[in-house]
């Protein structure tokens, strides 16, 4: 190397370090190794809104039975997709604008594999479809009719949708809707989705999420919630978060990713979910209508929760067994 071309270079790294060190490329990473001994190796358990309670039980019987916490997510959230009566989740959930209901889900383990479906029809359990991609295939994502044929496949249950009284909704929608069916209305009410994080006995973290999304969505609308890092992300070294409301905020700031980098920065649960509504916030002028929430769950077996708007709670069961609905911090009253 020629002289000239040595001091350019040697200085050019130099610049560079001394540059990050003083966190010129922004504030300085601390390097927050999770303490051995304060790692938790006990079952936690928590998923969003009240069909929590009854997927937190069905996860709690796997894990304590010993089980592994990617099995307790998927057993867990299998609950709320089979229930008929729910109509942001699984095969009860309300069709998009066209009248076909699609389904999105995704899961994530404690090794960061993880599976996806996206517009899945027909199906019963998409988050078990979304292990299968996980297990079984060299991809994270399948969506429409490649996870139909997929999840066919592979013998998943098929079932119809929308079921009857869905169908009826959605007519009597359409007729009173009819500007609607250009340009769908933001509406919290159907963003109830199911996230769900737990930690095992192992001290190892996953997670899961399911919805049918958006009521009355455009077809082919995909939200945050089989998107991994938007509706779920999981850091085995650090914890995990899952979000709920509306996707299309969640994913400008790709939410549960946010979350979990955000305590691997030093923060709680707690202010690292309040950091990323807040930033959400930021990002947009009009926030009428625009719920969301996270929560998340470290590898101390701390959890934290926060929303946009009031109202948001989880489902929260721990060591001693108790199941209990929190009500999530907020920045605004609706
Ligand atoms: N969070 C669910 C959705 O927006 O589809």
């Amino acid at each position: 190397m020629k002289r000239r071309t040595f001091f350019k270079f040697g200085l050019t790294t130099t610049a560079l370090a001394l540059l990050k060190s003083n966190g010129i490329f922004g504030k300085p990473i601390p390097k927050e190794e999770p303490k051995a001994d304060l790692i938790k190796r006990s079952n936690i358990v928590i998923s969003t809104w009240s069909h929590g309670i009854k997927a937190n039980d069905e996860a709690w019987k796997v894990l304590s039975d010993g089980g592994k916490s990617i099995d307790a997510v998927e057993a867990g959230v299998r609950i709320t997709e089979a229930d008929i009566t729910n109509r942001s989740v699984g095969i009860g959930g309300r069709p998009d604008r066209e009248g076909h209901v699609t389904l999105d889900a995704c899961i994530m383990d404690e090794n960061s594999k993880c599976g996806a479906v996206a517009c899945l029809e027909g199906i019963k359990h998409p988050v078990s479809v979304a292990r299968a991609v996980m297990d079984k295939t060299p991809h994270v994502m399948l969506v429409g009719e490649g996870a139909r044929d997929f999840a066919i496949e592979q013998g998943f249950e098929k079932c119809k949708t929308p079921i009857k009284e869905v169908k009826k909704d959605w007519k009597e929608w359409k007729k009173e809707n009819k500007e609607l069916l250009r340009k769908p209305r933001i509406n919290h009410e159907n963003h109830d989705t199911i996230g769900m994080l737990a930690l095992d006995e192992f001290g190892n973290i996953s997670g899961s999420c399911t919805t049918s999304g958006w009521a009355y969505k455009m077809h082919g609308r995909v939200g945050d919630s089989p998107i991994i890092g938007a509706g779920l992300f999981i850091d085995n070294e650090i914890g995990g978060a899952c979000a709920t409301g509306m996707g299309e905020a969640i994913i400008r700031i790709a939410g549960s990713h946010t979350v979990v980098e955000l305590m691997r920065q030093g923060k709680s649960p707690q202010d690292a979910c309040r950091l990323a509504v807040e930033r959400i916030i930021s990002k947009h002028d009009d926030l009428t209508g625009l719920q969301c929430g996270f929560i998340a769950l470290d590898v101390y077996g701390r959890v934290g929760s926060y929303s946009v708007y009031s109202g948001f709670n989880y489902a929260f069961q721990k060591e001693d067994g108790k199941n209990v609905m929190v009500d999530s911090e907020y920045n605004r009253s609706w």
